[in-house]
């Protein structure tokens, strides 16, 4: 059954005037690799940690830049939204359609909060905290073709991609590096991290939602010292997404995926039982520009995997799809969801005091192809290639959690704790 919305009734949640008071514990564990008579096991220890949850509800007006706003993607996600706005219906040779924001996480998914006579029921994910109507946004941006937005949404381009930024020491490595340059007007900043700087000089958000550097190092510092959240990289729209599910299937019933890249190095890395430490894989990728298809983008995808006794299973994917019709909805998750995260505080148990989320927004990855790493682990990095090569990059992929369903749990739990829920476990042990 669908329910519209819900409240919770806990001690565990307060809804005060302008905030949702939660406590939640954190079931969680600690393992220790110790010597115990003479040999090393380890040990794992569960644990709970109570942490304190505060969001604000106040829900405000919420305006969006985008860069590049005459592209298939901005244009889109502009006219989609007013055709929401508008309720605007229109005839094809098959059917009337309406428009929807089917694609959506917040706007078209559900999420399970519990049963009533045997029955599962399900809520709206935007029904979990107050979070901005994609209809009362106001979009803005700009575009470097002055075509109207009009003339912008009925053509069909193929994707651009900013260029890659080389890293280099001082000139955008560190903080001061990145603004020194910025001084001198160095022609090696790319548009997209000059834009990404001034967001972040002006503590608004910023999403990157193409492949290349934007966050050069020098930039992550400076989000970080302002404390204004950035996201990124790259929407993961169609063939990653597939990848990062599909791979998480296969590692995860024992099967040996042979075909695979970074994006989900995660899930191979956590089976040893398939995979010798650092064992390295084929993987091929291949994209070419079809003027004639335009936005109508084809994906053939060949995954195989070694099975029982030596077999190959070879599964071969087919996906024919628009591709800013798949984007759109995800750009405005993105808006939304960052919206949501800057009104969340979270303390946990002997902290003293509420933080936001770590200004690298990694609670977004489930909807960005290269989730950005957090500042510790840039470092590491960072200090770990300092012996290879002077060009240093935000590494493309991160030791965050790349499977798509652990992400989307991720993003779940923590709006759920928000409001004193315990985390979705799918044990239902009421019906066992
Ligand atoms: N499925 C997808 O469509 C998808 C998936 C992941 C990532 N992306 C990324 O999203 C981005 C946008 O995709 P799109 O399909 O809208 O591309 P597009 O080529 O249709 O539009 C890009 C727009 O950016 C403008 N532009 C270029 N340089 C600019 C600058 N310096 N300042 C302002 N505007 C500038 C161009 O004039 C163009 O209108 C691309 O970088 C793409 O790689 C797209």
């Amino acid at each position: 059954m669908f329910i519209e919305s819900f409240k919770v009734e806990s001690p565990n949640v307060k809804y005060k005037n302008n905030e949702i008071q939660s406590v939640y514990n954190y079931e969680t564990t600690e393992l220790v690799h110790e010597n115990r008579n003479g040999t090393y096991q380890w040990v794992v220890k569960p644990k709970t940690v109570k942490y304190e949850f505060k969001t604000d509800t106040h829900v405000p007006k919420l305006g969006v830049i985008l860069v590049g706003w005459g592209g298939n993607n901005g244009s889109t996600l502009t006219g989609g939204t007013i055709a929401n706005k508008e309720v605007i219906s229109w005839a094809t040779k098959d059917k009337v359609e309406q428009a929807t924001y089917f694609g959506s996480l917040t706007q078209a998914s559900t999420i399970r909060v519990g049963s009533y006579n045997g029955e599962e029921i399900y809520a709206p994910f935007k029904s979990l905290l107050p979070m901005v109507k994609p209809e009362d946004i106001v979009f803005g941006g700009w575009d470097i073709s002055d075509m109207n937005l009009a003339d912008a949404m009925a053509r069909a381009k193929t994707a651009n991609t900013g260029r890659y930024n080389n890293v280099i020491v001082g000139l955008n490595d560190t903080l001061e590096s990145l603004l020194a340059s910025l001084e001198k007007n160095e022609s090696e900043i790319s548009p997209s991290t000059l834009y990404a700087i001034a967001c972040v000089l002006e503590n608004v958000p910023f999403i990157n939602g193409s492949p290349q550097n934007t966050f050069v190092p020098g930039l992550i510092d400076l989000a970080i010292q302002r404390k204004c959240l950035i996201g990124g990289d790259d929407f993961k729209s169609g063939q990653t997404k597939m990848k990062s599910i599909l791979v998480d299937f296969l590692v995860g019933t024992g099967i040996k995926e042979i075909s695979k890249s970074n994006v989900v190095d995660d899930m191979v890395s956590r089976n040893g039982i398939l995979y010798e430490p650092g064992e390295h894989h084929d993987h091929v990728v291949v994209i070419k520009y079809v003027p004639y298809v335009g936005d109508s983008k084809r994906d053939m995808d060949e995954y195989t995997s070694e099975i029982f006794m030596g077999g190959k299973n070879t599964i071969v994917l087919h996906n024919t799809c628009e591709d800013s019709l798949l984007v759109a909805p995800i750009i405005l998750d993105l808006v939304l969801l960052a919206e949501l995260s800057t009104r969340i505080q979270f303390m946990a148990e002997g902290e003293g005091k509420f933080n936001s989320f770590h200004h690298v927004a990694t609670i977004l990855s489930y909807l960005t192809k290269a989730p950005l790493l957090n500042h510790v682990m840039h470092e590491e990095i960072i200090a770990s290639k300092k012996d290879d090569c002077w060009q240093k990059q935000v590494p493309p992929g991160t030791p965050v959690v790349n499977a798509l369903s652990k992400q989307r749990a991720m993003l779940e739990n923590i709006l759920r704790a928000c409001i004193g829920l315990a985390s979705e476990n799918n044990m239902i042990l009421e019906y066992k």
